[in-house]
Protein backbone atom coordinates (compact mmCIF):
# COMPACT_ATOMS: atom_id res chain seq x y z
CA UNK A 1 0.00 0.00 0.00
CA UNK A 2 2.04 3.00 -0.93
CA UNK A 3 -0.75 5.20 -2.52
CA UNK A 4 -4.05 5.54 -0.70
CA UNK A 5 -7.06 4.53 -2.67
CA UNK A 6 -9.58 5.21 0.24
CA UNK A 7 -11.28 8.48 0.49
CA UNK A 8 -9.52 11.34 2.19
CA UNK A 9 -11.23 14.68 4.07
CA UNK A 10 -10.83 16.58 1.00
CA UNK A 11 -13.15 14.11 -0.88
CA UNK A 12 -16.42 14.59 1.20
CA UNK A 13 -18.88 17.32 2.21
CA UNK A 14 -18.47 18.35 5.94
CA UNK A 15 -19.94 21.52 6.50
CA UNK A 16 -22.37 21.25 8.66
CA UNK A 17 -22.15 17.47 10.00
CA UNK A 18 -21.69 16.04 12.51
CA UNK A 19 -18.24 14.32 12.10
CA UNK A 20 -16.69 11.76 14.56
CA UNK A 21 -13.45 11.71 14.19
CA UNK A 22 -11.13 8.81 15.80
CA UNK A 23 -7.78 10.27 17.09
CA UNK A 24 -4.83 8.40 18.57
CA UNK A 25 -4.43 10.82 21.69
CA UNK A 26 -2.54 7.84 23.50
CA UNK A 27 -0.09 10.30 25.15
CA UNK A 28 2.69 9.62 27.64
CA UNK A 29 1.71 10.75 30.75
CA UNK A 30 2.86 11.02 34.44
CA UNK A 31 0.42 12.05 37.27
CA UNK A 32 -2.36 13.04 35.15
CA UNK A 33 0.53 15.31 33.51
CA UNK A 34 0.81 14.67 29.33
CA UNK A 35 4.65 14.49 28.83
CA UNK A 36 4.44 14.15 25.32
CA UNK A 37 1.68 15.97 23.24
CA UNK A 38 3.06 14.88 20.14
CA UNK A 39 -0.01 12.76 19.07
CA UNK A 40 -2.48 15.24 19.68
CA UNK A 41 -0.15 17.80 17.60
CA UNK A 42 -0.02 15.41 14.82
CA UNK A 43 -3.78 15.11 15.02
CA UNK A 44 -3.98 19.26 14.22
CA UNK A 45 -4.14 19.61 10.69
CA UNK A 46 -7.04 17.06 10.48
CA UNK A 47 -8.95 18.74 13.02
CA UNK A 48 -8.25 22.58 11.96
CA UNK A 49 -9.03 21.47 8.10
CA UNK A 50 -12.23 19.75 9.11
CA UNK A 51 -12.95 23.23 11.81
CA UNK A 52 -12.21 25.39 8.98
CA UNK A 53 -15.08 23.77 6.91
CA UNK A 54 -17.47 24.02 9.41
CA UNK A 55 -17.92 20.79 10.47
CA UNK A 56 -19.41 19.98 13.97
CA UNK A 57 -16.53 17.56 15.22
CA UNK A 58 -16.94 14.85 18.08
CA UNK A 59 -13.52 13.70 18.72
CA UNK A 60 -12.65 10.34 20.57
CA UNK A 61 -9.45 8.11 21.47
CA UNK A 62 -8.22 5.75 24.07
CA UNK A 63 -5.57 6.43 26.22
CA UNK A 64 -3.67 3.82 28.06
CA UNK A 65 -5.71 0.12 28.29
CA UNK A 66 -7.78 1.17 31.23
CA UNK A 67 -10.79 -2.37 31.25
CA UNK A 68 -13.67 -1.63 30.39
CA UNK A 69 -15.18 0.91 32.85
CA UNK A 70 -14.87 4.26 33.95
CA UNK A 71 -11.39 5.14 35.91
CA UNK A 72 -10.52 8.45 36.45
CA UNK A 73 -6.32 7.93 35.88
CA UNK A 74 -7.44 7.22 32.02
CA UNK A 75 -9.59 10.15 31.53
CA UNK A 76 -9.25 12.13 28.45
CA UNK A 77 -9.53 15.53 30.57
CA UNK A 78 -6.22 16.78 30.06
CA UNK A 79 -6.04 15.77 26.41
CA UNK A 80 -9.41 18.39 26.39
CA UNK A 81 -7.53 20.72 28.42
CA UNK A 82 -3.94 20.50 25.81
CA UNK A 83 -6.31 20.54 22.55
CA UNK A 84 -8.30 23.45 23.82
CA UNK A 85 -4.55 25.37 24.04
CA UNK A 86 -3.78 24.09 20.82
CA UNK A 87 -6.56 25.25 18.71
CA UNK A 88 -7.45 27.90 20.73
CA UNK A 89 -11.22 27.16 21.08
CA UNK A 90 -12.73 24.70 23.88
CA UNK A 91 -13.08 21.70 23.39
CA UNK A 92 -15.37 20.74 25.72
CA UNK A 93 -15.26 17.16 27.43
CA UNK A 94 -18.19 14.41 27.29
CA UNK A 95 -18.89 12.84 31.05
CA UNK A 96 -19.31 9.11 28.46
CA UNK A 97 -18.45 7.61 25.77
CA UNK A 98 -21.69 7.45 23.83
CA UNK A 99 -24.37 8.09 27.10
CA UNK A 100 -26.36 11.08 27.81
CA UNK A 101 -23.39 13.10 28.26
CA UNK A 102 -21.97 12.62 25.25
CA UNK A 103 -25.42 13.01 22.63
CA UNK A 104 -26.13 16.31 24.55
CA UNK A 105 -23.03 17.78 23.57
CA UNK A 106 -22.86 16.17 20.48
CA UNK A 107 -26.99 17.80 19.59
CA UNK A 108 -25.59 21.15 20.57
CA UNK A 109 -22.78 21.78 18.12
CA UNK A 110 -22.11 24.79 16.49
CA UNK A 111 -20.98 24.77 12.76
CA UNK A 112 -16.55 25.03 13.74
CA UNK A 113 -16.89 23.26 17.06
CA UNK A 114 -15.16 20.41 18.09
CA UNK A 115 -15.94 18.10 21.08
CA UNK A 116 -14.17 15.12 23.26
CA UNK A 117 -16.29 12.03 23.97
CA UNK A 118 -14.90 10.31 27.09
CA UNK A 119 -11.65 7.67 26.38
CA UNK A 120 -13.45 4.61 23.82
CA UNK A 121 -12.07 1.64 26.18
CA UNK A 122 -13.77 2.91 29.22
CA UNK A 123 -16.95 0.95 27.10
CA UNK A 124 -16.60 -3.13 27.28
CA UNK A 125 -17.98 -3.51 24.03
CA UNK A 126 -14.76 -0.71 22.53
CA UNK A 127 -11.78 -3.75 22.17
CA UNK A 128 -14.48 -6.83 21.59
CA UNK A 129 -15.75 -4.37 18.18
CA UNK A 130 -19.02 -4.73 19.42
CA UNK A 131 -21.63 -4.20 16.55
CA UNK A 132 -23.57 -2.54 18.93
CA UNK A 133 -21.67 -0.04 20.68
CA UNK A 134 -19.88 0.44 16.64
CA UNK A 135 -23.87 1.74 16.48
CA UNK A 136 -23.78 4.20 19.12
CA UNK A 137 -20.75 5.62 17.83
CA UNK A 138 -22.58 6.17 14.62
CA UNK A 139 -25.65 7.53 16.16
CA UNK A 140 -23.69 10.37 17.33
CA UNK A 141 -22.59 11.70 13.69
CA UNK A 142 -23.40 12.13 9.80
CA UNK A 143 -19.55 11.00 8.77
CA UNK A 144 -16.66 9.03 10.03
CA UNK A 145 -13.16 9.86 10.04
CA UNK A 146 -10.08 7.77 10.61
CA UNK A 147 -6.76 9.59 11.60
CA UNK A 148 -5.84 7.41 14.25
CA UNK A 149 -2.43 5.71 12.96
CA UNK A 150 -1.14 4.45 15.96
CA UNK A 151 -4.28 2.60 16.72
CA UNK A 152 -4.93 1.29 12.94
CA UNK A 153 -3.47 -2.27 13.65
CA UNK A 154 -6.68 -2.54 16.39
CA UNK A 155 -10.43 -3.52 14.69
CA UNK A 156 -12.15 -2.04 17.66
CA UNK A 157 -15.44 -0.30 17.34
CA UNK A 158 -14.00 3.48 17.52
CA UNK A 159 -11.41 2.31 14.83
CA UNK A 160 -13.25 0.11 12.31
CA UNK A 161 -16.26 -1.06 13.66
CA UNK A 162 -18.57 2.02 13.48
CA UNK A 163 -17.49 2.39 9.77
CA UNK A 164 -20.08 -0.31 9.02
CA UNK A 165 -22.73 2.67 9.26
CA UNK A 166 -21.41 5.62 8.48
CA UNK A 167 -19.70 6.83 4.84
CA UNK A 168 -15.68 7.62 6.13
CA UNK A 169 -12.56 8.89 4.82
CA UNK A 170 -9.34 9.24 6.29
CA UNK A 171 -7.92 12.35 7.57
CA UNK A 172 -4.25 13.98 7.14
CA UNK A 173 -1.81 12.21 9.51
CA UNK A 174 -3.08 8.97 7.97
CA UNK A 175 -2.47 9.78 4.63
CA UNK A 176 0.90 11.23 5.70
CA UNK A 177 1.68 8.25 7.49
CA UNK A 178 0.88 5.69 4.31
CA UNK A 179 2.83 7.88 1.92
CA UNK A 180 5.81 7.56 3.58
CA UNK A 181 5.66 4.10 5.06
CA UNK A 182 4.19 2.83 2.17
CA UNK A 183 6.54 4.68 -0.52
CA UNK A 184 9.62 3.57 1.11
CA UNK A 185 8.63 -0.06 1.46
CA UNK A 186 6.86 0.09 -2.31
CA UNK A 187 8.26 2.37 -4.50
CA UNK A 188 11.77 3.32 -2.34
CA UNK A 189 14.83 5.61 -3.73
CA UNK A 190 17.59 3.16 -3.84
CA UNK A 191 19.36 1.87 -2.44
CA UNK A 192 16.97 0.89 0.71
CA UNK A 193 18.68 -0.20 3.95
CA UNK A 194 16.53 -1.14 6.70
CA UNK A 195 18.27 -0.87 10.55
CA UNK A 196 16.39 -3.43 13.19
CA UNK A 197 16.88 -3.28 16.85
CA UNK A 198 14.64 -4.01 19.51
CA UNK A 199 14.81 -6.99 21.94
CA UNK A 200 12.76 -10.15 20.95
CA UNK A 201 13.60 -11.72 17.36
CA UNK A 202 9.47 -12.88 18.13
CA UNK A 203 8.30 -9.09 17.73
CA UNK A 204 10.35 -8.52 14.53
CA UNK A 205 9.93 -12.14 12.52
CA UNK A 206 7.22 -10.82 9.86
CA UNK A 207 8.87 -7.66 9.83
CA UNK A 208 12.52 -9.04 8.53
CA UNK A 209 10.96 -11.41 6.70
CA UNK A 210 8.99 -9.11 4.37
CA UNK A 211 11.77 -6.31 4.26
CA UNK A 212 14.36 -9.33 3.36
CA UNK A 213 12.20 -9.20 -0.34
CA UNK A 214 12.19 -5.52 -0.35
CA UNK A 215 15.85 -4.43 0.92
CA UNK A 216 19.08 -3.68 -0.45
CA UNK A 217 20.59 -3.92 2.88
CA UNK A 218 19.40 -5.18 6.70
CA UNK A 219 21.58 -4.31 9.63
CA UNK A 220 20.30 -6.05 12.68
CA UNK A 221 21.55 -4.47 16.56
CA UNK A 222 19.58 -4.64 19.72
CA UNK A 223 19.36 -7.74 21.96
CA UNK A 224 18.40 -9.43 18.96
CA UNK A 225 21.32 -9.59 17.52
CA UNK A 226 22.42 -12.45 20.18
CA UNK A 227 19.77 -14.99 18.64
CA UNK A 228 21.83 -14.42 15.18
CA UNK A 229 24.71 -14.86 16.72
CA UNK A 230 23.82 -18.14 18.32
CA UNK A 231 22.20 -19.03 14.72
CA UNK A 232 25.81 -18.53 13.50
CA UNK A 233 26.69 -21.15 15.98
CA UNK A 234 28.47 -18.04 18.47
CA UNK A 235 28.39 -18.39 22.22
CA UNK A 236 26.15 -15.56 23.08
CA UNK A 237 26.78 -15.46 27.39
CA UNK A 238 24.16 -14.74 29.38
CA UNK A 239 23.06 -12.38 26.42
CA UNK A 240 19.06 -12.05 25.19
CA UNK A 241 18.57 -15.26 23.93
CA UNK A 242 15.19 -16.01 21.78
CA UNK A 243 15.90 -20.15 21.63
CA UNK A 244 12.84 -20.77 19.73
CA UNK A 245 13.68 -18.34 16.88
CA UNK A 246 17.57 -19.42 16.33
CA UNK A 247 16.61 -21.67 13.43
CA UNK A 248 14.23 -18.72 12.13
CA UNK A 249 17.36 -16.42 12.49
CA UNK A 250 19.37 -19.04 10.49
CA UNK A 251 16.51 -19.25 7.94
CA UNK A 252 16.11 -15.52 7.55
CA UNK A 253 20.13 -15.49 6.87
CA UNK A 254 20.16 -17.75 4.27
CA UNK A 255 16.92 -16.25 2.53
CA UNK A 256 19.09 -13.15 2.42
CA UNK A 257 21.98 -14.31 0.96
CA UNK A 258 19.97 -15.92 -1.79
CA UNK A 259 18.45 -12.68 -2.34
CA UNK A 260 21.64 -10.69 -2.37
CA UNK A 261 20.88 -8.83 0.35
CA UNK A 262 23.60 -8.04 2.51
CA UNK A 263 22.84 -8.85 5.82
CA UNK A 264 24.58 -7.11 8.75
CA UNK A 265 25.32 -8.13 12.71
CA UNK A 266 27.39 -6.38 14.90
CA UNK A 267 31.09 -7.59 14.44
CA UNK A 268 32.01 -6.25 18.11
CA UNK A 269 29.62 -5.32 21.50
CA UNK A 270 29.42 -3.85 24.54
CA UNK A 271 29.33 -6.18 27.54
CA UNK A 272 27.89 -6.28 31.12
CA UNK A 273 27.81 -8.26 33.90
CA UNK A 274 24.23 -7.83 34.63
CA UNK A 275 21.08 -6.75 33.30
CA UNK A 276 21.65 -3.52 35.66
CA UNK A 277 21.83 0.33 34.55
CA UNK A 278 25.14 0.67 37.02
CA UNK A 279 26.73 -3.26 36.15
CA UNK A 280 30.47 -3.36 35.27
CA UNK A 281 31.02 -3.12 31.84
CA UNK A 282 33.38 -3.48 29.21
CA UNK A 283 33.93 -3.24 25.35
CA UNK A 284 34.96 -6.37 23.26
CA UNK A 285 36.40 -6.76 19.66
CA UNK A 286 34.04 -9.83 18.69
CA UNK A 287 31.13 -11.45 18.21
CA UNK A 288 30.91 -14.10 20.77
CA UNK A 289 29.92 -12.89 23.77
CA UNK A 290 31.84 -14.71 26.48
CA UNK A 291 30.62 -16.73 29.65
CA UNK A 292 29.42 -15.07 32.31
CA UNK A 293 28.84 -11.29 30.41
CA UNK A 294 25.65 -10.11 27.88
CA UNK A 295 25.62 -8.22 25.32
CA UNK A 296 23.72 -4.63 25.86
CA UNK A 297 24.90 -2.23 23.14
CA UNK A 298 27.08 -2.40 19.69
CA UNK A 299 30.50 -1.53 19.89
CA UNK A 300 31.98 1.13 18.45
CA UNK A 301 33.90 -0.38 15.26
CA UNK A 302 29.97 -2.17 14.49
CA UNK A 303 28.92 2.01 14.96
CA UNK A 304 31.20 2.77 12.47
CA UNK A 305 30.62 -0.06 9.70
CA UNK A 306 26.81 0.55 10.67
CA UNK A 307 27.20 4.22 9.80
CA UNK A 308 29.60 3.41 6.80
CA UNK A 309 26.74 1.36 5.31
CA UNK A 310 24.03 4.08 4.95
CA UNK A 311 26.39 6.02 3.01
CA UNK A 312 24.57 6.70 -0.23
CA UNK A 313 21.76 5.34 0.96
CA UNK A 314 18.36 6.33 -0.93
CA UNK A 315 15.89 5.51 1.56
CA UNK A 316 16.53 4.73 5.23
CA UNK A 317 14.07 2.58 7.23
CA UNK A 318 14.73 2.15 11.34
CA UNK A 319 12.89 0.80 13.65
CA UNK A 320 14.24 -0.25 17.34
CA UNK A 321 17.31 0.88 19.09
CA UNK A 322 20.82 -0.84 19.22
CA UNK A 323 21.35 -1.67 23.03
CA UNK A 324 19.67 -1.02 26.28
CA UNK A 325 19.29 2.96 25.24
CA UNK A 326 17.67 4.16 28.24
CA UNK A 327 20.66 3.42 29.94
CA UNK A 328 23.88 5.76 29.48
CA UNK A 329 26.77 3.18 29.20
CA UNK A 330 24.73 1.31 26.87
CA UNK A 331 23.16 3.93 24.60
CA UNK A 332 26.08 5.02 22.21
CA UNK A 333 24.85 2.72 20.02
CA UNK A 334 21.61 3.77 19.42
CA UNK A 335 22.88 7.22 19.45
CA UNK A 336 25.26 6.96 16.84
CA UNK A 337 22.89 5.37 14.62
CA UNK A 338 20.65 8.46 15.13
CA UNK A 339 23.24 10.60 14.27
CA UNK A 340 24.09 8.48 11.10
CA UNK A 341 20.84 8.51 9.83
CA UNK A 342 20.06 11.95 10.29
CA UNK A 343 23.46 12.64 8.22
CA UNK A 344 22.27 10.37 5.08
CA UNK A 345 19.20 12.56 5.55
CA UNK A 346 20.89 15.45 5.04
CA UNK A 347 22.81 14.31 2.36
CA UNK A 348 19.45 13.07 0.58
CA UNK A 349 18.08 9.72 1.72
CA UNK A 350 14.35 9.41 2.67
CA UNK A 351 14.46 8.28 6.46
CA UNK A 352 11.21 6.55 7.84
CA UNK A 353 11.53 6.29 11.79
CA UNK A 354 8.91 3.68 13.62
CA UNK A 355 7.56 5.03 16.53
CA UNK A 356 8.85 3.75 20.40
CA UNK A 357 12.45 4.15 21.51
CA UNK A 358 14.31 4.86 17.68
CA UNK A 359 11.72 8.00 17.98
CA UNK A 360 12.64 8.62 21.73
CA UNK A 361 16.35 8.30 20.85
CA UNK A 362 16.15 10.95 18.29
CA UNK A 363 14.40 13.20 20.31
CA UNK A 364 17.01 13.22 23.07
CA UNK A 365 19.16 14.16 20.56
CA UNK A 366 16.84 17.21 19.32
CA UNK A 367 17.07 15.57 16.02
CA UNK A 368 13.23 15.38 14.83
CA UNK A 369 13.52 17.82 12.43
CA UNK A 370 16.33 15.84 10.59
CA UNK A 371 14.34 12.83 9.96
CA UNK A 372 12.02 13.12 6.97
CA UNK A 373 8.80 10.91 8.91
CA UNK A 374 8.99 10.07 12.47
CA UNK A 375 6.01 7.24 12.70
CA UNK A 376 3.19 8.02 15.35
CA UNK A 377 2.59 4.30 15.41
CA UNK A 378 4.63 1.81 17.29
CA UNK A 379 2.10 -1.39 17.02
CA UNK A 380 1.22 -0.14 13.94
CA UNK A 381 4.07 1.22 11.44
CA UNK A 382 5.56 -2.53 12.79
CA UNK A 383 2.65 -4.17 11.67
CA UNK A 384 2.23 -1.91 8.21
CA UNK A 385 6.28 -2.98 7.72
CA UNK A 386 5.13 -6.67 7.88
CA UNK A 387 3.49 -5.85 4.68
CA UNK A 388 -0.46 -6.34 7.26
CA UNK A 389 -3.57 -4.69 6.53
CA UNK A 390 -4.62 -2.48 9.09
CA UNK A 391 -8.15 -3.14 9.79
CA UNK A 392 -8.86 0.59 10.52
CA UNK A 393 -7.64 1.75 7.14
CA UNK A 394 -9.44 -1.19 4.84
CA UNK A 395 -12.51 -0.44 6.05
CA UNK A 396 -12.80 3.12 5.23
CA UNK A 397 -14.58 3.86 1.19
CA UNK A 398 -13.02 3.21 -1.33
CA UNK A 399 -12.54 6.66 -3.86
C1 LIG B 1 -0.08 2.73 20.73
O1 LIG B 1 0.31 3.46 21.65
O2 LIG B 1 0.70 1.94 20.12
C2 LIG B 1 -1.49 2.84 20.26
O3 LIG B 1 -2.12 3.95 20.82
C3 LIG B 1 -2.25 1.58 20.51
O4 LIG B 1 -2.39 1.33 21.87
P1 LIG B 1 -2.74 -0.14 22.38
O5 LIG B 1 -1.53 -0.98 22.15
O6 LIG B 1 -3.12 -0.01 23.82
O7 LIG B 1 -3.90 -0.65 21.52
Amino acid sequence: MSSLNKKTIEDIAVAGKRVLVRCDFNVKMEDGVITSDKRIVASLPTIKYLLGQGARLILCSHLGRPKGAFDPQFSMAPVAARLSELLGQEVKLAKDVVGESAQALAAELKDGEAMLLENVRFEPGETKNDPELSKKFAALAEIFVNDAFGSAHRAHCSTTGVADYLPSAVGYLIQKEINFMGNALENPVRPLVAILGGAKVSDKIGVINNLIEKCDKIIIGGGMAYTFFAAMGNSVGTSLLDKENIENAKNMMARAKEKGVDFLLPVDNVIGREYKEDTTFMRIYSDSIPDGWMGLDIGPVTRELFAKSLVGAGTVIWNGPMGVSEWENFAEGTIDVAKAVAEATENGAISVIGGGDSAAAIKKLGFEKKMSHISTGGGASLEFLEGKDLPGIACIDEK
